[in-house]
């Protein structure tokens, strides 16, 4: 059976999985069986579009890409009716992030969950600041809600803490968790000013909508408290986790952590210590021998200290289209394979 999905956000993520999904077709249906159909898409800027036995994805693709509103399927529905109204399977919740209020997302997420549809989301708004809301709404109405795309993107961290990890304990989650920022580090100490680098990271679609989000440390706080949450079990709120962003680092800092032979990169980390769990977000200066000093530009890595296996380390692809985009695409084949 082909899997329904409608897309709520069709901005650098969505159009990342839409194009991920026709590149893929093929592919994905000889090794999975896996089939799908995008019946509803929204987006504030394109309008919003709904055909009940599939939208004409390529078309609404290359309308977006040249900036130009939706001229098929067009709907009448806002956003919100079309989420509870329309019969996909999955809503893709792929709006930009908001970490005060978390933005119109905890609506769609909510809305989507009410009338029974898994949801799928790489959107920190709704897991920072309600993932256990709704994960509980999503079992007591027997869908899904995945978030594997919150935490670097596409590199598979919450999905390695649920399944390859169970049965670990986890003591403490350190590393580069915000990809805009290490781009920008990694190109400041070339020479690049700090305008101009943040400039490209957002046209390669690294940052977030209001990037200050990035620079400031509260993507990577968002990040942190979604890790405490999920892989550590507890309830953290935002506001706990200590944050500093990269926004004072000087070109004079730079040279002086190169004189050290270091570098300076910005650290998020959650660890239990003296039975409680404290998140913290903060630049440091890590010293050219530590193995997070080689992990340049975009690229997260995560260390997990476990009681098992020491120490566990993943490094990956932290932000980008395709790098989140596929996020998506492993959320939507572990519902298809896996069923609601
Ligand atoms: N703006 C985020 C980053 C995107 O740079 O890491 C991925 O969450």
């Amino acid at each position: 059976m082909k899997q329904r999905i409608a897309i709520v956000g069709f901005g650098t993520v969505g159009q990342g999985i839409a194009e991920i999904l026709l590149n893929k077709t093929a592919y994905l249906n000889e090794k999975y069986g896996y089939d799908y159909q995008v019946v509803a898409i929204a987006d504030f800027a394109y309008g919003n579009a709904f055909n009940p036995d599939g939208l004409d994805l390529p078309l609404m693709l290359e309308e977006a890409k040249a900036k130009r509103k939706f001229s098929k399927d067009v709907t009448a529905m806002d956003t919100l009716t079309l989420i509870r109204e329309c019969n996909a399977d999955v809503m893709c919740e792929l709006t930009y992030t908001d970490l005060s209020t978390g933005g119109p997302a905890i609506d769609h997420v909510k809305a989507a969950l009410d009338s029974r549809k898994s949801v799928v989301t790489s959107n920190k708004g709704p897991a920072a600041l309600k993932y256990r809301e709704f994960a509980e709404l999503a079992e007591s109405n027997g869908v899904k809600f995945l978030i594997e795309g919150t935490v670097c993107a596409g590199t598979p961290v919450i999905n390695l803490s649920e399944g390859p990890l169970a049965g670990c304990e986890i003591s403490k989650i350190r590393g580069i968790l915000n990809g805009t920022t290490n781009y920008m580090l990694s190109e400041m100490e070339k020479g690049m000013s700090y305008d101009d680098v943040l400039k490209v990271a957002q046209e390669k679609g690294y940052a977030e909508a209001d990037p200050t989000g990035d620079v400031e440390g509260y993507d990577a706080r968002g990040k942190v408290t979604i890790l405490a949450n999920i892989v550590m079990g507890v309830k953290m709120d935002i506001n706990e986790v200590s944050c500093k962003g990269i926004t004072k680092i000087t070109p004079a800092d730079i040279e002086e952590a190169k004189s050290k032979n270091s570098r300076w990169k910005l650290i998020g980390c959650v660890e239990k210590r003296d039975g409680k769990v404290v998140g913290s977000v903060a630049p440091e200066m890590v010293s050219l021998s530590h193995p997070l000093a080689g992990v340049m530009g975009a690229t997260n890595a995560l260390t997990f200290t476990t009681d098992m296996l020491g120490d566990v380390t993943i490094v990956g692809p932290g932000a980008g289209r395709m790098e989140t985009g596929f996020s998506i695409l492993t959320d939507l084949l572990h519902i298809f394979r896996t069923g609601k």
